[in-house]
């Protein structure tokens, strides 16, 4: 049995403004098409069923969820944090409903933001890794080929030897420093890690238990209630105790099992306003233009509006976004520091 589980319950600040704490990235259109989380849905149910097919979010985004996924999801499926205690929370959350509800089988794992360019050579890559789940009893990953020095990724380095489509790795560094990050693209010799992981239920679960147990402990004791009736008042109860850490440094990083799958199938993970532009379809000048704007000599830039009417005239390289409650504009190389404006926002509340 193939079970999907999408992690959709990170914050995310910068696409600020139009992301919030209630409706992070995932939830929004970015693509000019759909959501994210949509897009999310439909590439990976085709690997498994929807009955099989899990999101884990939290309270504050489900609602929305709920709202924009509509039927794509089943509602019992939603499994809902009461606060966000990271990815191996989550994850280890999803591992013991699945066990509890269905029972053992190969377990993919996906992040709800990113965007993916070839989706029949994703799901190729996914056969791929499910296969060498099944038969290995390994931890697998997928792995991108790095393009620049990223300190927001995992870098992984692996023995050149292939087995089954997979290659055993040597080495996993969760967001190395920039130096680090500089020479591990130079040596060509690291992948990025992609965020996807597939596994048996079984085999991450005991990995928990082996390498973060405080986790582990806590999420067993909560699955006793899983499916009664005290369920609501245990995990509001349990899951803030959890401690928070993420899988790649909780597991990934430790464990002795984990094996990669190289996949190209044209990964981004959507990180900035900027990027936008070599994603998704601009207009003729290179624009993304979303909602109601007029833009006239306007080159290279981002302009965003919710509501109002948005117009720009002679602009270059600039990111302009307008929603009903606040407007944003920085040039296109600053848009890593969107998240300041953030963090300077929760200071001052
Ligand atoms: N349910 C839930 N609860 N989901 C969460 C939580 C949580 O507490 N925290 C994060 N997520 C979700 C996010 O919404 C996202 O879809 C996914 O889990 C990954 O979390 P990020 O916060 O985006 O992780 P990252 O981008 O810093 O790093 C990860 O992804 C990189 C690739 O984009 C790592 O796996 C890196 O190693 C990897 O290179
Ligand atoms: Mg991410």
């Amino acid at each position: 049995k193939i079970y999907n589980v999408i992690m959709a319950g990170g914050g995310g600040t910068r696409f600020w403004p139009i992301s919030r704490q209630a409706t992070p990235k995932q939830l929004l259109n970015l693509s000019g098409t759909d959501t994210l989380i949509n897009e999310t849905i439909d590439r990976v149910n085709k690997l498994s069923c929807k009955e099989n097919s899990f999101i884990v979010t939290n309270k504050i985004q489900a609602k929305a969820l709920k709202e924009i996924t509509e039927d794509r999801c089943l509602k019992e499926n939603i499994l809902k944090e009461p606060v966000a205690r990271n990815t191996s929370a989550a994850i280890g959350y999803a591992a013991f409903n699945i066990m509890k509800k269905h029972g053992d089988g190969i377990m993919c794992v996906y992040p709800a933001d990113h965007f993916i360019k070839n989706e029949e050579e994703f799901i190729n890559v996914l056969n791929k890794a499910i296969k060498v789940a099944q038969e290995k009893d390994k931890l697998v990953t997928i792995g991108i080929k790095p393009t620049f020095p990223s300190t927001g990724y995992g870098y992984i380095n692996f023995d050149r030897q292939s087995d089954l489509y997979s290659y055993e790795v040597i080495e996993f560094v969760e967001k190395p420093n920039f130096k680090k990050a500089v020479k591990y693209v130079e040596s060509g010799e690291y992948l990025w890690n992609s965020g996807m992981f597939v596994w048996k239920v079984s085999k991450v679960l005991e990995d928990f238990k082996r390498y973060l147990p405080k986790v582990y402990y806590k999420l067993e004791e909560l699955s006793e209630y899983i499916g009664t009736e005290e369920e609501l008042e245990m995990i509001e109860k349990i899951y803030p105790t959890i401690p928070s850490i993420s899988v790649d440094y909780g597991i990934m990083e430790r464990s002795n099992d984990v094996v990669v799958v190289p996949g190209d199938f044209g990964w981004n993970d959507v990180g900035s306003w900027d990027v936008l532009g070599s994603i998704f379809p601009t207009d003729n000048n290179g624009n993304i233009r979303r909602g109601e704007t007029i833009t006239i000599d306007t080159q290279n830039s981002v302009v965003y509006s919710d509501e109002k009417l948005v117009t720009a005239v002679g602009i270059k390289d600039l990111i302009v976004v307008s929603t009903k409650d606040a407007v944003m504009v920085c040039p296109k190389n600053r848009a890593q520091d969107v998240k300041a404006i953030v963090e300077e926002l929760r200071e001052q509340n």
